[in-house]
């Protein structure tokens, strides 16, 4: 079975069940400072899951790309990867667990032929939140499964979301496949990480909103949210021995080999899979349409770090330079036809992984540089100080292992533990910092964040009507206290020009117009002059936002009722984004 066949299974499966076909979004969230990727199938249904009306209705199915740092450090055994694709349902406050459960059920073991006693499934154990979930262990034993393949656990293993830090979130069942491996103890389970238990699919009973103050209080619909691993049912479906041995790796294997000359084989299972999952990912992050480039914040510095750790690994297995780029074509040319976004952007891929490539092949150089003075450094007691394996780390992205290897040939030790201390106290620094950063959000449907998301239209609006039609939006990010707005524009903008844009935004807010939303089509929406992003996805409905004469925009909502409730727009800060890039960030209020 192809990817592209396990795909249309699902997504076929779930229309002949009244659910619509919806697009795959953006990896980088729209409008949505909670997270930096789009770590799951439901992110982009963060407002729907809410409440808000889905223009498709209320059942939903698609694939989605998705990208999570959480499992950096468990990709290279056979089933961790940072990007992949989630194929999801949804129930928008319609069909609840029974239906859930039945229907993936019936996908698993009827349209992909998966013999059910290779299936366990786990449901939430209950707490001060929730309760135990029976309902669900009822409908898997309805179906024949036994009492030994349901396993009851706790929130860490069954209980989902929110994404972000507030939002919708509820317990689930998750369902595993059995790879028919020895149990590791007498006590393996599903929740066991020894590789005999595969979990395939996710699915969640959003029922429930996590608040700033972390108490859950209840939807006002309940919602089925669920996710199944394309790339691990796509191994199961090939008995493959790995995600890495599907068609989806096997073209990007086979590469790494050419350009190396090392064969791929147990010893350097590792380094090969590391080297192919970042470069699948940061190609997936390069070729979004948001323009998302190597940098030293937020997504472009996630991206310039997985770019390293795969040249790292290269450079070990003695790569000449130029090898990302090569790489990378051949991710572009598998995946083009499913995401023509990554052959749009072909160029900005290449380009961006060539330019990485000269410049930390320079970084690297000189980290080697101050690696070997500190080791000559050290004392009598042969070891690496732990301040200087992590400056290494810090500054020149030499992780551990990569230090330790070099000290080794030394006959040096590294201060290991000590290292861990600081790379942890370093990590909860950075946590704390993203926490706070990422505090509220579009997910909370605030008002404040409501009103900015209404202001941005206004500003890409006024945008192209001062710096002309080629400005488009590039991405967006809202927090309750400031809109940040990234467009195309390759120059710095006038103070005239800044000032030209306020004033166009403050005379639609003084003007006091309704925001109007009305759904329709596509092609409508094209041919009534609506920016925004065209889906290709046939009977389709989209939502349209109009200001009047001034704004169309195709979007998901919410937005403030009248421009009124905005109060007033002033422009903080005009700079550069990247290249080809600039950013504006915006303050409303009195
Ligand atoms: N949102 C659920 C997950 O990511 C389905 O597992």
């Amino acid at each position: 079975m192809t990817a592209q066949e396990l795909r249309r299974l699902y997504i076929d499966f779930f229309v002949s069940r009244n659910h619509k076909e919806i697009a795959s979004a953006s990896l980088i969230p729209e409008n949505d400072p909670s997270v930096l990727f789009t770590t799951a199938g439901m992110h982009p249904l963060v407002p729907y899951l809410l409440g808000e009306k889905h223009p498709s209705g209320q059942r939903l199915v698609d694939h989605q790309k998705c990208l999570r740092t959480g499992d950096i450090d468990a990709v290279g055994d056979a089933s961790h990867l940072t990007f992949f694709e989630m194929m999801g349902n949804w129930s928008l406050g319609d069909y609840f667990k029974k239906e859930s459960i039945t229907m993936s059920h019936e996908f698993l073991t009827q349209e992909l032929g998966i013999p059910q006693d290779k299936i366990s499934v786990t449901v939430f154990a209950g707490d001060e939140s929730a309760e135990r979930d029976e309902e669900s262990a009822d409908v898997w034993r309805s179906l024949g499964y036994p009492d030994e393949r349901i396993y009851y656990f706790g929130k860490k293993e069954n209980w989902w979301g929110p994404a972000g830090i507030t939002g919708p979130c509820g317990p689930d069942t998750e369902i595993f496949f059995d790879t028919g491996k020895e149990k590791c103890s007498e006590n393996c389970n599903p929740a066991c990480s020894c590789g005999k238990y595969v979990e395939i699919w996710n699915n969640v009973f959003m029922q429930y909103n996590k608040d700033t103050d972390g108490n859950y209080t209840l939807l006002v619909q309940k919602n089925v949210d669920t996710g199944l691993g394309l790339e691990r049912v796509l191994a199961i479906m090939n008995d493959a021995a790995s995600v890495f041995d599907t068609e989806l790796f096997v073209p990007i294997i086979s590469k790494i080999e050419e350009l190396t000359g090392v064969k791929y084989e147990e010893s350097v299972y590792h380094q090969y899979r590391v080297v192919a999952d970042h470069l699948r990912a940061s190609t997936f992050i390069l070729g979004d349409d948001k323009g998302i480039a190597p940098g030293n914040v937020d997504q472009g510095y996630v991206l310039r770090r997985l770019i390293r750790r795969a040249y790292r690994y290269l450079v070990q297995m003695e790569a000449p330079t130029g090898t990302l780029s090569q790489i990378a074509q051949v991710i572009i040319d598998h995946y083009k036809d499913v995401y023509p976004e990554l052959g749009r952007n072909e160029k900005f891929i290449i380009d961006n992984l060539d330019k990485e490539d000269a410049l930390f092949g320079k970084t690297l150089a000189k980290g080697l540089k101050i690696a070997t003075k500190f080791m000559d450094a050290v004392g009598e007691d042969k070891v690496l100080k732990p301040e200087d394996a992590f400056m290494l780390y810090d500054t020149y992205g030499f992780p551990l292992e990569f230090t330790q290897e070099l000290a080794e040939e030394k006959g040096i030790a590294v201060d290991a533990a000590g290292f861990n201390k600081l790379f942890e106290a370093h990590q909860e620094k950075s946590r704390q910092g993203a926490a706070q950063k990422f505090k509220g959000g579009l997910a909370d449907n605030s008002e404040e964040t409501t009103k900015l998301h209404t202001a941005t239209h206004l500003l890409n609006a006024a945008l192209r009507k001062v710096l002309g039609d080629d400005v488009y939006q590039r991405g967006s990010n809202i927090t309750p206290d400031r809109l940040r707005f990234d467009f195309s524009f390759d120059r710095k903008m006038t103070p005239e020009e800044i000032a030209e844009v306020e004033q166009i935004v403050n005379d639609v807010i003084t003007a006091g117009i309704d925001v109007v939303c009305e759904e329709m089509s596509p092609e409508e929406a094209k041919a009534q002059g609506a920016i925004g992003v065209f889906t290709d996805k046939y009977g389709e409905l989209v939502k349209v936002y109009t200001v009047g004469d001034y704004t169309k925009e195709i979007c998901g909502g919410p937005h403030a009722g009248n421009t009124a409730d905005l109060g007033s727009f002033k422009i903080q800060k005009e700079s550069s984004s990247s290249s080809g890039v600039r950013r504006i960030k915006a303050v409303i209020g009195k």
